[in-house]
């Protein structure tokens, strides 16, 4: 994880790598670090450990000036976090000065090398590894920095994105990337770097995004060039990006998770449009008709992802199962890469990621891709990894989400599977006009319910605060309602570090039950469907245990509302769309719960958005 900025042209460099660094803390935020040469030629270094507000405080009366820099903002993997440990890191000479995300498999070996050679180290990082590998490369060869970067990354094994400056040099910036993304911003006589385009869409909308193993050189003056590890020059393309500012900012929100969770009307109306018609009577996907022989042709479906992804994951199996008659297997995609999976020529896997970016994920994808499955990506963040290594795929188009828990990409992942699994349910005749066109027109619909939802705002949160000192939730749901449980619970926990569980309501019996009493909050999703009854069953028992019973019902419900302690009104939908429902109280809860606690919602510990580590 670890976000990382770099510029070199002809502003001040300072205000530009911190404004950057605060747009990529969802990345990372146990340290902070920045690294210039001056207009004196010094090669400053400043870094601290904690978020960027405290890189700024810490800097405060230092030397900021210098048209080049580069700068970080650090998710811990080798070594706790402090100011030691914080990057950019110096080379033993204090030539070079060198930002890293990722982590460097071999440092342990490597590290022994140059400490036989007598170099000393003042971190526990795989990071000063690397920058001391290069000096000593530097100089042992007499090369310059580039080439001395090119011989040091082909000595290493693992994931990296790097930048690297050199005192001697300051007309240059070094940068590179492997397994960590990595974005050139070209503007006008400068250059932007960054782990994605957020810190750079201020500036300008030329990007360029690094393939594998690909090194730029930023220079002053000169266009930008793009070499491998062996000095072999690399073609380009140049893209626009199609971000806003706007989209960037919390735009009047106390937090950029609640303008999230209020974006996701018009996020899924951003995701259909173009795919629903104007008359509301057919939904493509294009990658689905563009591929179809492929997709039909296969005997399942694999769906790989993390996290929040792998509950809209399970959201899509029965989803694709329902409509298309295909079975689908939903994996974790850590477990899955490390499990020799039978996987094979005859399948199709679909990745889903927010960030695009998720090293378990991108490697289940290069794993079932090796294997010959064809691979289907569902990503939010465009151009990023997971995309350009999927066969073909659908964005959800739902704008950037900076908030660490993920919301409006849920409901993003669930609306485009909905579309996937109708468009392929179509092409297959696996599904009858009339629930085609019912299930159409609901989804339809979905934005204006969701803005019903929306409206509940302050009634959850008077809820919130009787459960704010409560030390455990347990959410239930069954079918299609089981997934949003397990994605209530993983709000709650990740903002508020209250621990939660997500259970099949009627799992509650063989063993959880054991957990209820009257200091527990359980929260059901009981809105009305053919298995109704049955979780009114589950409401039962739960209440005969004296459990304290939150419900999600639907509007006009009277049979819950007498047995639960509290009910939430929601409006009615089918079944199958009802996730899309149902999630909103449950993220609104989790936020409010994670505010009275006084809770950073934005950046819980211990967390960061984009997980490119393993
Ligand atoms: C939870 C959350 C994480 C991510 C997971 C996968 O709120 O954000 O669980 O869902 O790290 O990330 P992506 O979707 O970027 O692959």
């Amino acid at each position: 994880m670890c976000g990382i900025v770099g510029y070199i042209g002809k502003r001040n460099a300072y205000p530009i790598l911190i404004k950057g660094l605060k747009r990529l803390e969802y990345r990372g935020y146990d340290s902070a670090g920045v690294a210039l040469i001056s207009d004196q030629q010094a090669l400053n270094v400043y870094k601290t450990k904690g978020k960027v507000s405290e890189l700024e405080t810490f800097v405060a009366e230092k030397d900021i000036s210098g048209t080049i820099g580069i700068a970080h903002t650090r998710w811990a993997t080798h070594g706790e976090p402090s100011p030691a440990n914080a990057h950019p890191h110096y080379s033993s000479s204090a030539r070079l000065a060198l930002i890293h995300n990722g982590i460097i498999e071999n440092y342990a070996v490597l590290k022994e090398k140059l400490q036989s050679k007598g170099y000393t180290f003042k971190s526990s990082t795989d990071t000063e590894v690397l920058v001391q590998l290069i000096e000593y490369i530097q100089d042992k060869r007499n090369i310059d920095l580039l080439a001395a970067v090119q011989l040091a990354l082909r000595e290493v094994i693992g994931a990296y994105a790097i930048a690297v400056l050199d005192r001697d040099h300051p007309d240059v910036v070094i940068a590179a990337r492997k397994s960590s993304p990595l974005v050139v911003g070209i503007g006008e006589d400068e250059f932007f770097l960054a782990s994605d385009a957020t810190p750079i869409v201020e500036y300008t909308d030329k990007v360029v995004y690094l393939a594998e193993e690909e090194i730029a050189v930023l220079r002053r003056g000169e266009p930008l060039k793009i070499v491998n590890l062996h000095n072999v020059e690399c073609e380009h393309e140049i893209q626009t990006v199609a971000l806003n500012l706007g989209q960037l900012e919390k735009g009047g929100y106390p937090h950029f998770m609640l303008k999230e969770i209020y974006e996701q009307p018009d996020c899924i109306r951003d995701c259909m449009r173009g795919r629903i018609n104007v008359e509301n009577t057919n939904v493509v996907l294009s990658a689905i008709i563009d591929y179809k022989e492929r997709l039909l042709a296969a005997k399942r479906f694999v769906i790989v992802a993390c996290g929040t992804s792998w509950h809209a994951a399970l959201i899509g199996k029965q989803l694709i199962e329902t409509f298309c008659r295909i079975p689908v297997e939903v994996e974790y995609a850590s477990e899955f890469r490390y499990r020799d999976p039978v996987i094979g020529s005859n399948d199709v896997v679909i990745a889903i990621s927010q960030s695009g970016e998720t090293a378990d994920t991108l490697a289940a994808v290069e794993l079932a891709k090796s294997r010959g499955a064809f691979i289907y990506g569902i990503c939010n963040s465009v151009g990023s990894s997971i995309p350009r290594a999927t066969h073909t795929g659908s964005y959800i188009h739902v704008g950037p989400e900076i908030g660490v828990a993920s919301t409006k990409a849920f409901t993003g992942q669930v609306t485009v599977l909905t579309m996937l699994a109708l468009t392929l349910a179509r092409e297959k005749r696996s599904i009858d006009e009339e629930r085609f066109l019912a299930t159409v027109q609901e989804l339809n619909r979905i934005p204006d319910k969701m803005k019903e939802v929306l409206k509940l705002n302050d009634t959850i949160a008077e809820l919130a605060k009787i459960f704010t000192y409560a030390h455990n939730f347990i959410y239930l749901g069954r079918g299609f309602a089981y997934p949003v449980a397990l994605e209530g619970a993983l709000k709650l926990k990740e903002i508020s570090y209250i621990h939660a569980e997500g259970y099949p309501a009627a799992e509650m019996k063989h063993g959880p039950i054991a957990l209820v009493d009257t200091e527990m909050p359980v929260v059901v999703i009981a809105t009305r469907n053919d298995l109704y009854e049955k979780v009114l069953s589950n409401i039962q028992e739960i209440k005969a245990r004296k459990g304290k019973v939150i419900a999600l019902v639907t509007e006009g419900d009277t049979v819950i509302s007498k047995i639960a302690d509290t009910c939430i009104e929601l409006p009615e939908t089918i079944e199958c769309l009802d996730p899309l429902i149902t999630t909103l109280p449950l993220q609104l809860l989790a936020y409010h719960v994670a505010v009275c606690k006084g809770m950073n919602v934005d950046q819980p510990r211990n967390l960061a958005k984009s997980v490119t580590v393993e």
